[in-house]
């Protein structure tokens, strides 16, 4: 494929409101390239845009009724095959944004065996399983067949799908890569890309796999790159693959979630810094607490367990199986903190999670605010707390001008009552709990089956045990049933009863 055309010049950014409305300018952004060719009006409503009526009915069964404002700008010209680059803030609705366009364009078309005609590319196995779940309700409703590969799982079976026929794939560029390999994928049909997290996508790790791919779709296809910070990285891949976008860009950085509260709070040190952690930790309520290494997540979730906090760890260094059990089981509340590293800090969502904490502060801004992204999605508050010893205060605070974030900030000590104001932390139990590993589920093509029905599992209550969970036991959280009493009523262990109680319906306010 030839390298595309570039829209040029700059756009004016606005300046972004940090939490509670105090305004400071985002540094070191990349300046957009502007829309050349007019795109066309935002809508006021789903019924006006030009969509299969399956999938206006799908969005109402949803409890979806009034589109976001990124998908009120973009789905006009989406919808009309226009390449796009859409920057909205975290939990802004960027999946349906894509997803809608490309199910639409795709309805009616009838792929051949492993050659999908449109595809996702996202860079963790976590978004791409929450990406599919998101869109199986509607591409089950225009009848088109969407599958997903990613690493960590079994080749064979997604080979099979895909030998089967799959209108629409979404995809980790590493275990894609091997499917064209081996000769059971074939992009040279994919009318439609997307690359959701572009700028992540654009990052050394992925960037060469990702531009191969990209130069085996269908040349003149319609391109679209999402997320909630666009930065110089994706220079590349917008003057390579898109042709004349239309670039949204309401909002100037992720920082900009009006319903997020930022805190940097100031622990003296390290021992500390520990009494703080499991504290909040034991919180009623759910928390993500991010670490930077697959060590020290490992290293505070048994110290989490043995203080009796319902703790599981997320990372790179785990079995696939594992990491979509622990990720289901702080969904459903049979997990309530869960500990990760930055695995989990672009584009998952969990419903009614209202605190993020930086046990280790992030290195990078974008980090920052994909790791905080994590709360306050699509109109609901949250926290993001960042804890900060002595020698990281200078850099944290370049961290947070950099992304136009002025948190409030305090010096705290475990037992202050300032941690329990912003965090709700708590003193542990103190009795030990294990996390139980559920039953072995049957193994074929279980997973896609049992996620797929999803209409907002995590909404709904369903705990989705069976998926994916390739039965291992002997897993480092314990085989056994929990010891001890969970903390806080939510969690409980016993297979697949339903975890916590969820909100009701979807909400209608825009982030
Ligand atoms: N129009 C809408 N009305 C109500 N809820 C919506 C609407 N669009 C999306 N949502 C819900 O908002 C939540 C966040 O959406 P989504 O995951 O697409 O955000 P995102 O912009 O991709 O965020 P991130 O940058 O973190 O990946 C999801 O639970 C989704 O179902
Ligand atoms: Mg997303």
């Amino acid at each position: 494929m030839t390298p595309r055309k570039r829209s040029t010049s700059s756009s004016a950014k606005p300046a972004a409101k940090s939490a509670r409305g105090r305004t400071v300018q985002p540094q070191g952004e990349f300046t957009l390239p502007e829309t050349v060719t007019p795109a066309l009006p935002s809508v006021a409503a789903f019924a006006d845009l030009d969509m299969p009526a399956a999938l206006l009915k799908t969005l109402a069964a949803q409890g979806v009724t009034e589109p976001f404002p990124i998908q009120a700008a973009t789905l006009p010209n989406s919808l009309a095959g226009r390449d796009i680059l859409g920057r909205g803030r975290t939990g802004s609705g960027k999946t349906l944004a894509f997803g809608l366009a490309l199910l639409a364009r795709t309805a009616g078309h009838r792929s051949e065996p492993k050659a999908p005609l449109a595809l996702v590319l996202v860079p963790t196995r976590e978004l791409a399983q929450q990406v599919t779940d998101a869109l199986t309700p509607y591409a089950t409703a225009v009848n088109l067949r969407l599958t997903t590969v990613v690493g960590g799982l079994s080749l064979t079976k997604q080979a099979n799908a895909l030998r089967r026929g799959a209108e629409v794939l979404v995809a980790t560029p590493g275990r894609l890569k091997d499917l064209i390999e081996r000769g059971d994928c074939d992009l040279g049909q994919v009318r439609i890309t997307v690359l959701d997290e572009a700028d992540q996508m654009a990052d050394m790790g992925f960037m060469p796999q990702v531009t191969a791919l990209l130069k085996q779709v269908e040349p003149g296809g319609q391109r679209m790159l999402f997320s909630a910070t666009l930065d110089k990285n994706i220079d590349r891949l917008v003057r390579m693959f898109l042709t004349d976008p239309v670039v949204h860009s309401v909002d100037p950085s992720a920082g900009a979630v009006t319903t997020m509260e930022h805190h940097v709070l100031y622990i003296q040190d390290e021992t500390d810094k520990k009494a703080v952690t499991a504290r909040i930790a034991a919180r009623d309520g759910r928390v993500i607490m991010f670490l930077d290494t697959k060590r020290s997540v490992d290293r505070l979730v048994k110290r989490l367990l043995a203080s009796g906090v319902r703790a599981a760890g997320l990372h790179g260094g785990r079995s696939q199986p594992q990491r979509n059990r622990t990720l289901e089981q702080f969904k459903n509340g049979q997990v309530t903190a869960l500990v990760a590293t930055n695995v989990a800090a672009r584009g998952i969502h969990v419903d009614d999670l209202d605190l993020v904490v930086n046990v280790d502060p992030p290195t990078d801004h974008k980090d920052y605010l994909h790791r905080g992204g994590r709360t306050a999605r699509a109109g609901e508050s949250g926290s993001v707390v960042t804890l900060v010893l002595p020698e990281q205060k200078r850099e944290m605070s370049r961290l947070m001008t950099f992304a136009g974030i002025r948190p409030r900030t305090a010096a705290v000590k475990s037992s202050d009552e300032e941690l329990v104001r912003v965090t709700g932390a708590r003193e542990p139990s103190g009795v030990p709990v294990v996390i139980e590993v559920p039953a072995p589920t049957p193994p074929s093509g279980a997973r896609t089956r049992s996620r797929g029905a999803r209409s907002g599992a995590a909404r709904s209550g369903r705990t989705g045990q069976g998926s994916g969970q390739g039965g291992r036991s002997g897993q480092s959280q314990g085989g056994a049933r929990g010891a001890g009493q969970p903390q806080g009523a939510r969690a409980q262990g016993g297979g697949a009863r339903r975890g916590r109680p969820q909100s009701g319906g979807r909400r209608s306010t825009p982030a």
